[in-house]
């Protein structure tokens, strides 16, 4: 209780000093919370890319709007109500009254209406409309409860899950589809929500100013682990991202390992792919890099050895519902499985 009271307090100084719009950016996000401290904070109003840019605006324009009919609507109640009483009003003005009625009820909101619309098109239209010849692409497919990444370049043919990589400055096209129920794809810093359809593909675009890791989520109810349906856009220099996808393109490190054999003997087969090995199962995710993903189960643990070994033993405890099933290991094929795994670089 004494550190969460100490927090808070640090919290509204620091809340003090700051401008008010990453004040209110701050106070929206919150209900975004993050199961990966130290990750940016994903708030529509943090933009760190033109669509979100545009997003902002947007929400900025209608926000001040409504401020300003909000003051304007309360000062006239006010003025209303403190001269509900007067008995001396001139005869002209009911005539008066009626004229503003029609002026300030009808057509001022019209308008900004109108406005409002025309402008929500024109952005709507900029966020949905990807190039005729994009630079790279890359497919997304999900899936109850993580996200299928694929790049494919012809002959590499790139698997990996719950992370997107890009390089940073570049628009990125997504091609988005489901392997089961609707789901969306949002990352609040980088662009708008879109849809993910079971038996068709829908195209985003999607562009990171700088490298950085921004979080994503699934922003369609899905079942039970849809709030830990979470995915990180992590974007990196046009050189570095280059050198990932040369890596990643690699088969898998540690062949003929006892790990491997562990792997290969182990259920783990039934369902998951390991690049440069027998096992191709498309059911989980690809595992060939397994080691240079930051995280495990979509984004809900770090991916560190202990929480490898409870995933693999007790996925149910970390995630109910999910499709991974407990597998059962001697210790000292746990401890080769996890060496092995560890490899997977
Ligand atoms: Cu997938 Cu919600």
């Amino acid at each position: 209780m004494r550190s969460y009271c100490r927090a808070a307090s640090a919290c509204t100084v620091r809340v003090g000093r700051m401008p008010a719009r990453t004040a209110m950016s701050l106070f929206l996000g919150a209900c975004f919370t993050s199961a990966c401290s130290g990750h940016s904070s994903p708030s529509v109003l943090d933009p760190a890319g033109p669509g979100a840019r545009r997003i902002e605006g947007l929400w900025w324009l209608m926000f001040w709007i409504s401020a300003v009919v909000f003051v304007v609507t309360v000062a006239m109640i006010g003025y209303a109500l403190l001269n509900a009483r007067r008995s001396d009003r001139p005869p002209t003005e009911a005539r008066w009254a009626e004229g503003f009625v029609v002026v300030a009820g009808a057509i001022v909101p019209s308008l900004i209406l109108a406005a409002v619309f025309v402008v929500s098109l024109r952005e709507t239209s900029a966020l949905s409309t990807t190039a005729q010849t994009p630079d790279l692409v890359v497919e997304v497919v999900a899936h109850d409860w993580w996200w299928e990444v694929v790049y494919d370049d012809g002959e590499r043919g790139v698997a990996t899950a719950n992370e997107i990589h890009i390089p940073a400055g570049r628009r990125v096209e997504l091609r988005l589809t489901s392997d089961d129920v609707i789901h969306s794809l949002w990352v609040p810093r980088l662009q708008a929500k879109t849809d993910m359809t079971p038996g068709k593909t829908t195209r985003m675009w999607i562009e990171a100013d700088e490298p950085g890791t921004y979080r994503g989520q699934c922003a369609e109810f899905c079942g039970l682990q849809h709030a830990n349906m979470i995915f990180f856009v992590i974007a990196e220099d046009p050189d570095d991202f280059e050198t990932w996808l040369a890596n990643e393109s690699q088969d898998a490190a540690a062949a003929g390992t006892e790990g491997e054999e562990v792997f290969l003997s182990s259920t783990c087969v039934g369902c998951h792919a390991i690049r440069g090995t027998s096992a191709d199962s498309p059911i989980g995710p690809d595992l060939t890099h397994l080691a240079s993903r930051t995280t495990i189960a979509a984004g809900v643990l770090a991916n560190d050895r202990s929480n490898l070994a409870r995933w693999i033993v007790d996925p149910q405890s970390v995630k109910p519902g999910a499709a991974m099933p407990p597998t059962e290991l001697a210790p000292d094929e746990l401890d080769a499985l996890l060496d092995y795994l560890e490899e997977l670089r």
